[in-house]
C-alpha cells in the first residue's frame, strides 16, 4: 500500500506544472497527464488528478480545480486543453480563430462534480466548496443550454476529441466502414477541420449534423456528476437548485434508457446525427450507466452479463475498452487509445457502480487487475487486457487513480 502510494505520489509531483498566466498574471498550477505527450491541461484528466491527489496533497488537488476554473469562460464553458503556455501549431484546429489561443472549443467528459464531492468529502473544507460551486454548477448548465439541441436531455457532442478519441463507436458517424488507423485519423481531423470552418459555432455544427453524438459515456458522467452537485448544494443549504439538479439528472437518465438501450442486446449504444441512429458497437461506454444510481436490476444484469462474459470484456486484464468480440478490437494498432486497450479510468467509474448496485466482488477483482497492471508495468497510459503489457505514455496521471479504487 505505501508503496504503490509513494510511487503515485512521486508521477503526480513530477508531472506539476506552475506558473502565471499571461493575460490576468494569476498563479495556475495543475498535473499534466503525461509531461512529453500531453504537456497541456487536460478537463477531465485533472478532475481524476484531482481526485487522486485528495489522498496525498488535498491542497494540490484544490489547486487543479481551481486552476481549471480559472480557464472558465463567465458563461460556464470549461475548455477540454488550456495551454497555459504557448499552443502547439497543430492545436490550432481545435480552437475558435485567433492569434494566440488560450484554449481549445472543445469540452471533454464532465467529471467536475466528481472531483468537486471527492475532494470535498475528504477534505470537509466547506469554504473551498462555496468557492468552486457556482463555476461546476456553471458548466453542467451551459452543457445543458449549449450541447442539448434536440432538448431530449442527452447532450451531444461535436468531435470524437470530446469523448473517447479514436474510438470505434464513431466509426458509423464518420462514415467509416473498414477501419484502417490512417482512415480513422483522416476522418476524425475532417471533423476538426469541419468544426473550425464553422468556427465553433456549436448550434450551427450540431443543426448539420456531420459529427453529432449522444454519447452513453459522456451522459452517463454528466448525469452522475448532476446527482452529486445536486448532493452538494443540497449540503450548503441550497434546497431549490438542488432540486432542479435532480430532475435534470433524471431526465438524463430517463433519455439513455429510453433512446440508447437495446432490449433484445441488453446493451447501450450511442446515437449519432440528428437522426440519432443507434452505433451498434460494444465499448465500456456501452456499460457506463452501471454508474447510475437508479438503473433497474434487469438492466444491471444484463450489463454484468456482457461484463463478465470472457468473449466480450472479461479479459485476463479488464475491463477492455472494446469488446473483444467486436471486428473493431485491436488494442495494439496505431491510434489504438479506445480501440481495445484497458484504461484505469474507465476501471474507476465502473468498480464505483459495481459496487452501488450489489457486485463488491466484480469490482474487487477489477480493482485487483488494475493494480497488477500498475505494479507490472508502471503507470501507463492503457494496457493489452490480455497480456497486460503497459501501452501509451509512462508516468501516465490518472492511472495513480489506483489509490481511490483500493479504498472501499
Ligand atoms: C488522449 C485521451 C483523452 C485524454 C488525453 C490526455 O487524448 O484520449 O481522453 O484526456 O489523452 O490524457
Amino acid at each position: 500500500m505505501n508503496d504503490i502510494y509513494d510511487r503515485a505520489r512521486s508521477v503526480l509531483l513530477r508531472n506539476e506544472r506552475t506558473g502565471h498566466d499571461r493575460r490576468t498574471g494569476k498563479a495556475f498550477g495543475y498535473i499534466s497527464p503525461s509531461p512529453h505527450k500531453y504537456p497541456f491541461q487536460w478537463s477531465w484528466d485533472s478532475c481524476l488528478h484531482a481526485v487522486a491527489l485528495s489522498h496525498i496533497e488535498p491542497e494540490l488537488a484544490k489547486r487543479e480545480i481551481r486552476t481549471l476554473l480559472l480557464a472558465q469562460h463567465p458563461d460556464g464553458f470549461v475548455p477540454h486543453v488550456t495551454f497555459w503556455r504557448l499552443p502547439h501549431p497543430f492545436d490550432y484546429i481545435q480552437c475558435r480563430r485567433a492569434f494566440l489561443p488560450r484554449h481549445t472549443a472543445l469540452v471533454q467528459p464532465p467529471v467536475l462534480a466528481q472531483a468537486v464531492a471527492a475532494v470535498y468529502r475528504r477534505s470537509g473544507d466547506t469554504d473551498f466548496l462555496d468557492e468552486v460551486l457556482p463555476g461546476v454548477q456553471r458548466h453542467y448548465l451551459w452543457l445543458l443550454r449549449r450541447r442539448d439541441p434536440d432538448s431530449d436531455g442527452l447532450i451531444s457532442i461535436i468531435s470524437p476529441y470530446e469523448g473517447l478519441d479514436y474510438s470505434p463507436a464513431y466509426d458509423a458517424a464518420l462514415g467509416l466502414e473498414r477501419a484502417g488507423y490512417l482512415r480513422v485519423w483522416c476522418r476524425t481531423r475532417c471533423v476538426d477541420v469541419r468544426n473550425w470552418l464553422l468556427n465553433y459555432r456549436y448550434e450551427a455544427i450540431l443543426r448539420r449534423g456531420y459529427f453529432n453524438v449522444e454519447d452513453v459515456l459522456v451522459n452517463c458522467v454528466f448525469a452522475q456528476g448532476l446527482r452529486l452537485l445536486a448532493a452538494l448544494c443540497e449540503e450548503r443549504g441550497r434546497q431549490e437548485e438542488a432540486e432542479t439538479l435532480r430532475e435534470r439528472a433524471g431526465e438524463t437518465e430517463r433519455a439513455l434508457l429510453r433512446k440508447c438501450y437495446d432490449e433484445a442486446d441488453g446493451c447501450f449504444y450511442n446515437l449519432y446525427s440528428t437522426a440519432e441512429l443507434p452505433a451498434k458497437v460494444k465499448t465500456v461506454g456501452s456499460l457506463f450507466p452501471l454508474i447510475l444510481e437508479g438503473l433497474e436490476g434487469r438492466v444491471v444484469e444484463a450489463l454484468v452479463g456482457h461484463l463478465l462474459s470472457p468473449d466480450e470484456f472479461w479479459a485476463p486484464f479488464p475491463v477492455p475498452s472494446v469488446s473483444m468480440n467486436e471486428p473493431s478490437f485491436n488494442p495494439h494498432a496505431r491510434l489504438s487509445l479506445w480501440r481495445g486497450p484497458t484504461w484505469i479510468n474507465t476501471n474507476w467509474f465502473l468498480v464505483g457502480g459495481l459496487r452501488r448496485h450489489g457486485y463488491p466482488e466484480v469490482a474487487r477483482d477489477i480493482v485487483k487487475a488494475s493494480l497488477e497492471l500498475v505494479n507490472r508495468s508502471g503507470f501507463r497510459e492503457y494496457y493489452d487486457p490480455i497480456t497486460g503489457e503497459g501501452l501509451g505514455a509512462s508516468n501516465f496521471g490518472w492511472s495513480t487513480l489506483v489509490l481511490d479504487m483500493m479504498e472501499e
